[in-house]
C-alpha cells in the first residue's frame, strides 16, 4: 500500500489494549508511527505498551477514561509531551449496551452515550486544540462507529443512538475541516470477533433465552460473507484512511462488515 511509505507521525489510538484498538495501534506502529494509547485498566495499558515495545515499536500510553473531560485533556497533553503534536487520532474506545428500551436504566443510557459519543467530541476537540493538529496543515481523524450507526439494532437503542451520533459528528466535522488538510472519517464495523463481540453474544443469549453458540450461528447467517470480520481487517481500513494517499476521502462512513450493511 502506498500509505506504508508515509513519513513517521504521532498517533493517538484510544481503547488500544484490546480488539480493534490493539490491532490498529500495532498496524500504525509497524508503519513507523509513534503511537500513544490509553484504556481505563492500568495493568492492561502497561502490558500492551510492553508487548508492542518488545516488537520494536515506538509506543507509550496512559490510563484515561475517554468519557471524562479532565482525563481526556490529560491524555492528549501526555501524548504531546511524549511525542509532540498529534497527526493521527483514532477514536476507537467504546462499549456495547442495550436491552428492552422500556427497562433501560438512566445510568446505562448515559454511560453508553458518554463513552461512545461524548468521548469522540472531547478527544477530537482536544487533539485539534491542545494537541496542535489544527495548526499542522495535515491531519487524520478516524472514528470507529458501527453499522449500528447507520441502521437500528434491536435491543441496542443506546448503542445505535451513540453510533449514529458518531457518524453525524464525523460528517459535520469532516465538512468543516475539509479545506484544512485534516480529513475526518468513520469506519463502521459490522460483527468483529473481539472480547466485546463475546459480551454482546452473551447479552443476546440471556435476552433470547438461548445459547451463545446459537446466537453466533444466527449472527453469522445474517452476514453475506458468512463470518465475523477480524480486528486486523478493520485496522487495515483505519490504516489506509490514516495514510497520505487517502487524502481525498473526507466526511465518509465506510463499512467493514462482510456485506452486512449495503449502505
Ligand atoms: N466488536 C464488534 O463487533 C464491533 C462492531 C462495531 C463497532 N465496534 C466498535 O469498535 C470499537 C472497539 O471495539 P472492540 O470490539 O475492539 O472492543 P473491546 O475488545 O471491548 O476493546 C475496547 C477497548 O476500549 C477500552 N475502553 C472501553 N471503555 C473505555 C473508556 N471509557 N475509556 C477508555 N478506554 C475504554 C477497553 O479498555 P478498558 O476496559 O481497560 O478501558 C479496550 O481497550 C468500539 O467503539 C466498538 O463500539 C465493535
Amino acid at each position: 500500500m502506498t500509505g506504508t511509505q508515509d513519513t513517521a507521525k504521532t498517533a493517538i489510538v484510544t481503547g488500544a489494549t484490546s480488539g480493534i484498538g490493539l490491532a490498529t495501534a500495532e498496524l500504525l506502529a509497524a508503519r513507523g508511527h509513534r503511537v500513544f494509547i490509553n484504556a481505563r485498566n492500568a495493568d492492561n495499558v502497561a502490558l500492551t505498551v510492553k508487548q508492542l515495545r518488545d516488537k520494536g515499536y515506538e509506543v507509550d500510553g496512559t490510563t484515561a477514561d475517554v468519557g471524562s473531560p479532565e482525563q481526556v485533556r490529560s491524555l492528549v497533553t501526555s501524548a504531546v509531551d511524549r511525542y509532540g503534536t498529534i497527526d493521527i487520532l483514532v477514536n476507537n474506545a467504546g462499549r456495547s449496551g442495550g436491552g428492552v428500551t422500556a427497562d433501560i436504566a438512566d445510568d446505562l443510557w448515559f454511560d453508553v452515550i458518554n463513552t461512545n459519543l461524548n468521548s469522540v467530541f472531547l478527544t477530537t476537540r482536544d487533539v485539534l486544540s491542545v494537541g496542535g493538529m489544527r495548526d499542522k496543515g495535515w491531519g487524520r481523524i478516524i472514528n470507529v462507529a458501527s453499522t449500528a450507526g447507520k441502521q437500528g439494532v434491536v435491543l441496542g437503542a443506546p448503542y445505535s443512538a451513540s453510533k449514529h451520533g458518531v457518524v453525524g459528528f464525523t460528517k459535520a466535522l469532516g465538512n468543516e475541516l475539509a479545506k484544512t488538510g485534516i480529513t475526518v472519517n468513520a469506519v463502521c464495523p459490522g460483527y468483529v470477533e473481539t472480547p466485546m463481540a463475546q459480551r454482546v453474544r452473551q447479552g443476546y443469549a440471556a435476552a433470547w433465552d438461548t445459547t451463545e453458540g446459537d446466537i453466533l450461528t444466527r449472527f453469522e447467517a445474517k452476514i453475506p460473507l458468512g463470518r465475523y470480520a477480524t480486528a486486523e481487517e478493520v485496522a487495515g481500513l483505519i490504516g489506509y484512511l490514516a495514510s497520505d494517499v487517502a487524502g481525498s476521502i473526507a466526511a465518509q462512513a465506510l463499512n467493514v462488515c462482510g456485506g452486512l450493511g449495503n449502505f
